[in-house]
C-alpha cells in the first residue's frame, strides 16, 4: 500500500539551551533531492489545503510551528498523521491524495519538493487521480 511508503522521519536536532536546532542535507536525511521550497502561513481557523495529488513529486512536510493534520489517501488506505513538532517532517511519496487541516493559530507548514512547482504534476479530481490508480 502506497500510503505506507509515506512516513514521518525525525531529523537531526541538536538540543542546547539558547534554543534548538535541526538541519537537513540532500538524500541524508530524506529520500529526494531539494528542488523548491514553500509555506503555508496565516491559515484561518477551519481552513483545509492539499486536495490534490502528484504524479512525480516527493515532499517533505514539517510543522515549523503549531501543529496540523495530514490526511493520506492513496486509493484504498487513508492515514491521518497530526504534525506538533518542527523536527518530524513526513515524507510523502509520489500518487498520494492528501489533505491538510486542523491547523492550530499561528502554525507554518513548510514543504521541501523535489521539483519545481508543475500544475501538470497535480490530479486535482479525486476520480482523475483514482483512475490514474486503476491504470498503473
Ligand atoms: P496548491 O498546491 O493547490 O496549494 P495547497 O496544496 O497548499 O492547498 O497551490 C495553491 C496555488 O499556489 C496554486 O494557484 C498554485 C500556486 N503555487 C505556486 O505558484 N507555486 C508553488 O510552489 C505552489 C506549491 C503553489
Amino acid at each position: 500500500m502506497d500510503v505506507n511508503k509515506c512516513r514521518v522521519i525525525e531529523l537531526p536536532k541538536i538540543a542546547d539551551p539558547r534554543g534548538n536546532l535541526t538541519f537537513i542535507e540532500a538524500n541524508d536525511h530524506i529520500p529526494f533531492d531539494i528542488q523548491r521550497v514553500y509555506y503555508l502561513y496565516d491559515v484561518p481557523g477551519g481552513a483545509e489545503r492539499g486536495g490534490h495529488a502528484h504524479q512525480a513529486l516527493h515532499q517533505l512536510i514539517i510543522a515549523m510551528s503549531g501543529s496540523f493534520d495530514v490526511v493520506l489517501d492513496d486509493g484504498e488506505q487513508k492515514r491521518r498523521v497530526h504534525l506538533a513538532r518542527s523536527y518530524y517532517g513526513l515524507y510523502v511519496c509520489p500518487m498520494i491524495w492528501r489533505e491538510l487541516d486542523n491547523f492550530s493559530s499561528g502554525s507554518v507548514c513548510m514543504v521541501l519538493a523535489s521539483n519545481k512547482y508543475d500544475e501538470a504534476d497535480y490530479f486535482r479530481n479525486y476520480n482523475d487521480f483514482m483512475a490514474a490508480r486503476l491504470d498503473k
